[in-house]
């Protein structure tokens, strides 16, 4: 079966912070876990490039919006490299392969009589690129998301029908409740569509850095339009001579933070029954990381850098962290503190330690080879069930629940290792067997849950498997007991040696 998962396209008007490795990290742990389950997986992330927000930002240092494209592009393909995320092609929304599919869809929407010519008055934030109804704003005309005074704007655009999808946009939330998840956002979007649709802009008069409209030159496509068009675009080129659109269209899911919603919960299905194309399977929708009580985000300056946690660090650090300290879905804090003391209590003492500790038990009373036993039962019992769940929790885009699922198996595997004292029962002949049992146990259960955490940290849990002299990672043998005794065990090393606090990068 195949599985098509996409990033939203980040902005280039601005360096990456790590608001957005989060939705990447996300998503790659879901391309990463489905690779495991043996699915035919295609993940796309890219950058959104034309469009006023980052006209803006060009104007401002004084270079071309093209120059400053390509400055933070690479920017952004390097965060994806930094924090190991393995996305199948790298869409840009300059690439003249998507422009071509933009006019293409934009010229059928036309087509079908969804698009007609108007007169756009209102409310605009060129930040967002968004046009504003009054209840959308704060006091004194302030985008709520920007804290800037609004523009009011009147300009002659192409207009699309939105109006005109009400009814078949209700029809799809009834038939599919899972379309939108979580369930909080579904409604959100549910009551936005009941709230009575508006005609939305299709085009841009006063811009020029964009796709122009195909019937009438004078005017560039939406910057959202053009944007939300790259999910569909992408499979037309990301592969040379190949269209990969039967293959993974409709798009299985769209990761994206909640302050985009409207666009592809709403704007984006009723584009696509516009221009007769299958919508996507699902939109699943995350909060936003605070620093203290604001959204972390350029414009407030409140920034992490994800290249000096994972200069410092390393990926898997921060892919953790960020999955296990923020439930999925939901606004969460994020600070330094919190990331040492996670880096400290678990990944290093919990995983690491216990790792190594198993590891130089099996070297020193096994002669570095995992005893041939049967599983120890009271591990056989808690492990029970354990990858059904995590793939169930995958599945509902509830990848912090799965996190905690598996973590829960690592504290029972060091209280395990904590109550059998293995170096006592070495010391008794007569405890052999006994011994054998917990040696076993410990490095099963270190090998299942390091095959399931191995989309989460795949480094460490690769360096893992393979000092445990395991190479498969399949999602088939993340089983308790399903693996035999009788391999070599190997070196490790630290997994999460110890920072020096003057290594640690500053709050
Ligand atoms: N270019 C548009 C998206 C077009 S998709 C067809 C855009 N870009 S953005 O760079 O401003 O932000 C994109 C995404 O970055 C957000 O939806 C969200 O996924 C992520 N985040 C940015 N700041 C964030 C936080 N502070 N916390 C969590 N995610 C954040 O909007």
């Amino acid at each position: 079966m195949s599985y098509y998962v996409t990033t939203p396209i980040y902005y280039v008007n601005a360096e990456p912070h790590l608001g957005h490795a989060y939705t990447t990290i996300a998503a790659d742990v879901l391309a990463r876990h489905m690779r495991q389950r043996g699915e035919d997986v295609f993940f796309l992330t890219g950058t959104d490039e034309h469009g006023e927000p980052v006209t803006l930002a060009a104007e401002k240092l004084g270079i071309t919006p093209r120059e400053l494209g390509d400055r933070h592009a690479a920017n952004f393909k390097e965060l994806a490299a930094r924090v190991n995320v393995t996305n199948d092609f790298f869409i840009r929304t300059t690439d003249p392969e998507h422009a071509e599919v933009v006019a293409e869809v934009v010229q059928r929407m036309h087509d079908n009589g969804h698009v007609y010519a108007g007169t756009y008055e209102g409310w605009y934030c060129p930040r967002c690129a968004d046009f504003k109804t009054e209840s959308e704003l704060d006091e004194g005309n302030k985008c709520p998301i920007h804290g800037i005074v609004v523009d009011w704007e009147k300009e002659d655009n192409w207009f699309f029908k939105l109006s005109a999808f009400q009814e078949p946009l209700e029809r799809l939330y009834a038939e599919r409740p899972g379309f939108v998840v979580p369930e909080i956002r579904y409604n959100e979007a549910l009551s936005f569509i009941k709230g009575g649709l508006r005609d939305v802009s299709l085009s841009r008069a006063r811009l020029k850095w964009g796709v122009p409209v195909p019937w009438d030159e004078s005017q560039v496509i939406y910057v959202w339009i053009d944007a939300l068009l790259n999910y569909y675009s992408a499979l037309r080129y990301a592969r040379k001579g190949e269209d990969l659109t039967d293959r993974f269209w409709p798009a299985d899911v769209h990761l994206i933070g909640k302050d985009i919603l409207k666009f592809h919960a709403v704007i984006w299905p009723a584009m696509l029954l516009a221009a007769d194309i299958e919508v996507p399977r699902r939109v699943g929708i995350h909060g936003f990381l605070l620093l203290g009580e604001h959204k972390m985000s350029k414009s407030l300056g409140n920034v992490i850098d994800p290249n000096q946690v994972t200069d410092v660090y390393g990926a898997d650090a921060l892919r953790f962290y960020l999955m296990r300290e923020v439930r999925f879905g939901q606004d969460g804090e994020v600070s330094p503190e919190g990331f040492e003391l996670r880096y400290r209590n678990e990944l290093a003492n919990e995983y690491g330690n216990l790792a190594s500790r198993t590891l130089a038990m099996i070297a020193r009373y096994r002669d570095g080879v995992v005893p041939e036993a049967e599983a120890p039962e009271p591990l056989r019992a808690d492990f029970e069930g354990l990858a059904e769940t995590v793939q169930d929790r995958i599945d509902a885009l509830d990848v912090s629940v799965a996190l905690d699922e598996i973590w829960r198996r690592v504290k029972r595997l060091n209280a395990y290792v904590q109550e059998e004292q293995p170096w006592q029962l070495s010391k008794d002949p007569a405890e052999s067997e006994r011994l054998d049992a917990v040696l076993y146990g410990a490095a099963e259960g270190l090998r299942t849950v390091s095959v399931l955490l191995h989309p989460f940290m795949p480094e460490s849990a690769e360096r893992l498997l393979a000092a445990l002299g395991r190479e498969d990672r399949s999602l088939e043998t993340a089983h308790f007991g399903a693996v035999p005794g009788g391999a070599r065990v190997g070196e490790l090393g630290q997994l999460f040696p110890k920072i020096e606090p003057a290594a640690a990068p500053a709050a």
